[in-house]
């Protein structure tokens, strides 16, 4: 479903990506590992549109969407849950989802929404709490399903872990199983938090320096090449 074909960006002088390729199979996680730095997010961001990309070319089913902006990335069905979740904090959650849901029509939306809550009830007995006042688990939990709300096909989450109590990461560890179970649904997973990862992970790829430096399946997520480019 996505393909990423030698993508090459630039901060400045600073040649941040240096020509990542990747795939990604509908119903599949790939985890997205690698140290601080090395350029995660910034590829995230040019998956989303968010950053234009210098060279190099990006295709979902197999359209070119290379020069679309985010919005209209979003409408062919890709969601991204930033890193540091940026919920709207002075929204409450209901007014967050459904700005989420935006381009639904009203009929779906009843529907659309008992699914949402039925993956996270703790936001459904929070409707009316503003965002800003939920602990950054439950705001990285509203984050996510704000963006599931649209029904993506594709959905990039950015270190969906960084700074939750491990409560919320089993919860929302167990969201993700579940998205992936259900098989229609692509799951880009960016994490340095490597022991979620390798739970979830149908495929992964280590950056290291705005490279792809090793890849494969879960069967090979704990080999040495992995390791040795994921420790400090
Ligand atoms: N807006 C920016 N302007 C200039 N340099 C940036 C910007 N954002 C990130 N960088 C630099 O690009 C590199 C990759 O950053 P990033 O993609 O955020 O890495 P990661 O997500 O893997 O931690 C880092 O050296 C970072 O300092
Ligand atoms: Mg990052």
């Amino acid at each position: 479903m996505l393909n990423v074909r030698a993508i090459h960006q630039y901060y400045g002088g600073s040649h941040t990506l240096r020509g990542v390729s990747l795939t990604l199979k509908q119903g599949e996680c790939l985890a997205l590992l690698g140290r601080n730095g090395v350029g995660k997010t910034t590829l995230l961001k040019c998956l989303m549109g968010v950053l234009p990309v210098r060279e190099g070319s990006i295709s979902l089913d197999g359209h070119d969407i290379t020069k679309l902006a985010p919005h209209q990335r979003a409408a062919r069905g890709i969601a991204y849950v930033p890193q540091g979740r940026d919920i709207f904090a002075r929204l409450t959650v209901e007014e967050n989802i459904r700005m989420g849901m935006a381009s639904k029509p009203a009929s779906a939306a009843r529907r659309i929404k008992g699914e949402v809550f039925e993956l996270f009830p703790v936001l459904a007995s929070m409707l009316s709490r503003r965002g800003g006042d939920l602990s950054g688990g439950q705001q990285q939990q509203l984050a996510i399903a704000r963006a599931l709300v649209a029904e993506p096909r594709l959905i990039i989450l950015d270190e969906p872990t960084e700074g939750i109590q491990p409560s919320i990461i089993k919860d929302i560890a167990k969201v993700i199983r579940l998205l992936r179970e259900r098989g229609d649904i692509g799951i880009l997973l960016c994490e340095q938090y490597f022991d979620f990862a390798r739970e979830l992970a149908d495929q992964f790829i280590v950056m290291s320096r705005g490279e792809i430096v090793a890849a494969g399946d879960r069967t090979q997520i704990d080999g040495p090449d992995v390791r040795k480019h994921l420790l400090a």
